[in-house]
């Protein structure tokens, strides 16, 4: 089977992965998807039911009974939110569950999408791969920022500490964890704005991707 048109783009929290993947979709006329959203759904599946999301078989059950509903709630970027995504994410029965739905989507007429194991596992054979970082002060002002803008304020240091735990935890991981692919491009917008981000990442992905 042909390579598919995929662009996988992967990296720690707050690196701005959503941003770019977001502009290189439109630039690219390719659907985007945040895979994101998926854990941060099924972590929220379980904490309604007052369920653990590090116990497998609960979170196992709520990630195969997702729906498209729950990728529309409103409350999957809270900061328990964030912590039930990466703790269902450790479980390889959840993972599971959401592997052959991501494959299809992607697999249906191409896409860019954004995790932590696109490049990795979801597609291995994507012709471009982009691991998006920063440094973990530079992350965490952006997320800061970003909750700023929402009204949300939070302590700076409080927000570092818990991207941080939550980068460690997805890293240190035994199935699937965040690492770049061997052939992935690492891209580190410490000092990069979105614009030149995109910039970069568009040039990548052409030379790695001709039309
Ligand atoms: O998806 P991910 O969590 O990696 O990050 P994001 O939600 O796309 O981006 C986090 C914030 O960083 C957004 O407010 C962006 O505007 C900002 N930002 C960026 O995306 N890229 C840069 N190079 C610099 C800042
Ligand atoms: O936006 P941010 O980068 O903070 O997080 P996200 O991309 O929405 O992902 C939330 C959590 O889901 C991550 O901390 C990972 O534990 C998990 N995740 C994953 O394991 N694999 C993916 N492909 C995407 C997310």
């Amino acid at each position: 089977m042909s390579a598919p048109r995929v662009v996988a783009v992967d990296g720690p929290a707050a690196a701005g992965k959503g941003t770019l993947a977001r502009r290189l979709a439109a630039e690219l006329g390719l659907p985007y998807l945040d895979t994101g959203l998926l854990y941060r759904a099924v972590g929220r599946r379980v904490l309604d039911r007052g369920g653990d999301p590090r116990d497998a078989t609960t979170a196992a059950a709520e990630a195969r009974a997702l729906t498209a509903a729950d990728l529309e709630r409103k409350d999957l970027r809270t900061p328990e939110a964030d912590m039930a995504s990466s703790a269902v994410a450790v479980i390889p029965e959840v993972r599971a569950a959401l592997l052959d739905w991501q494959r299809d989507f992607g697999r249906r007429h191409g896409a860019v999408m954004d995790g932590r194991d696109i490049g990795t596992v979801i597609f291995p054979d994507a012709p471009a791969k982009l691991f998006v970082t920063a440094s973990p002060a530079a992350r965490a002002k952006r997320r800061w920022l970003e909750l700023q803008g929402k009204g949300v304020t939070r302590d700076l240091a409080e927000v570092e500490a818990e991207m941080a735990a939550r980068d460690a935890q997805d890293a240190q991981r035994a199935t699937a964890p965040m690492k770049p692919a061997p052939d992935a491009v690492v891209l580190d917008t410490t000092d990069l704005d979105a614009a030149a981000a995109f910039a970069a990442a568009l040039d990548l992905v052409r030379a790695r991707m001709p039309a």
